[in-house]
């Protein structure tokens, strides 16, 4: 028996008895789905209950007041998501006749509903061959296939979305949904699984290699750190300065224009250069060209960009063969290419402006 035949089997026979599961009907559905997003199911199912008895479709929805439908949402906070079911109930009557539309873009289009939401009611309601991601399904799936990149990464949804499709199972799209879920919560937890009782036991990765506690990888993203910093341009004739230094946060082993950060940094990895240090002690106050925005990893760098025309480059150059920094001055024309980093293009701008 194939996996996705096991895990519907063990579906039917586990599933919760829930009153959204009564009727294959996209619009209790669709309400269901947004309420389960910040809430438990304990939780929401009064409320639920008592929603869909004062608004039992699109039309009564859309044609009652805000804060009338803010009312029936007390308890379940992030009233956002209220007031979006509302605006989106007024469009499906102007739009679709009170229905969903039978189709991913077009429900995608509608206030508040995103892809988890599009696709959890496309497949439960019409059985269309959606397969949904939320928090539960991202960790059966990457213990599953053994996907052992940072599921709190930024191409973790593209990744785990693609093995999501590709494990749907085509005959019962939202059974099969369902029943991820139903098996994140219930029997694929994140402390200790229950893999003993689990219907995709014999094909799972993390349970074969013994991994359920290693995966899924959760990194939390670094905190961000805001830098300031100013960028120097030394003009002579046509042409432009750049260095090369041993020590640099950033631009180690590449020609760069000379840059440094100002006021507190958070460690001597980040502290201005000795010939940074210099340019400073030479020109105290220069008029800035404008500012530059620029990121790298966590870090969000603003620079100002300095302009300097030299007659006599003599004392630069002492100053940088004392400190055993390279150096070498290129052509306008040539500063993307002798200093690869999108750096280059937008200094670039800004001294052409
Ligand atoms: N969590 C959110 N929606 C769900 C559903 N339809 N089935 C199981 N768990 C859910
Ligand atoms: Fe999760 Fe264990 Fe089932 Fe694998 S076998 S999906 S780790 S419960």
């Amino acid at each position: 028996m194939n996996p996705q035949k096991k895990l519907h089997d063990w579906y039917l026979f586990n599933k919760r008895d829930l009153p959204f599961r009564k009727k294959k009907q996209a619009y209790p559905i669709w309400i269901s789905e947004v309420m389960l997003q910040q809430t438990r199911v304990a939780a929401m199912l009064p409320l639920f209950e008592n929603f869909l008895k004062r608004f039992p479709n699109p039309e009564t929805l859309a044609s009652a007041t805000e804060e009338e439908v803010l009312s029936y949402w007390k308890g379940l906070g992030y009233y956002s998501r209220a007031r979006n079911l509302r605006k989106a109930a007024i469009q499906l009557v102007n739009q679709y006749n009170g229905s969903f539309p039978k189709d991913l873009d077009l429900v995608l289009k509608l206030p508040g509903i995103g892809n988890y939401t599009a696709r959890a009611v496309l497949s439960i309601a019409y059985d269309l061959p959606h397969a949904v991601l939320d928090g539960n399904v991202k960790r059966v799936l990457s213990r599953y296939f053994g996907y052992t990149e940072n599921i709190l990464g930024p191409k973790a949804d593209l990744h785990l979305q693609t093995k999501a499709d590709e494990f749907l199972n085509q005959s019962s799209p939202g059974d099969h949904n369902q029943a991820m879920m139903e098996l994140g919560a219930t029997i694929c937890l994140p402390e200790s699984p229950k893999c003993l009782l689990c219907p995709l036991l014999d094909g799972c990765f993390a349970r074969i290699h013994g991994k359920t506690s290693e995966i899924p990888i959760r990194e939390k993203q670094k905190k961000q750190i805001f830098l300031q910093g100013e960028i120097w341009v030394f003009q002579k004739d046509d042409l432009i300065l750049l260095i090369k230094e041993k020590e640099n946060r950033f631009l180690k082993g590449m020609f760069h224009l000379p840059s440094g950060f100002i006021g507190e940094v958070p460690n001597e990895l980040y502290s201005p250069s000795d010939f940074v240090l210099f340019l400073r002690s030479q020109w105290k106050t220069l008029p800035s060209l404008g500012t530059i925005k620029h990121t790298i990893t966590h870090h969000k760098l603003e620079y100002s960009v300095l302009f300097l025309p030299v007659a006599d480059s003599k004392e630069l150059e002492t100053k940088l063969d004392s400190l055993g920094v390279e150096w070498k001055w290129v052509g306008f024309e040539q500063l993307e290419s002798e200093f690869p980093s999108s750096l280059a293009k937008k200094v670039k701008k800004i001294l052409l402006y």
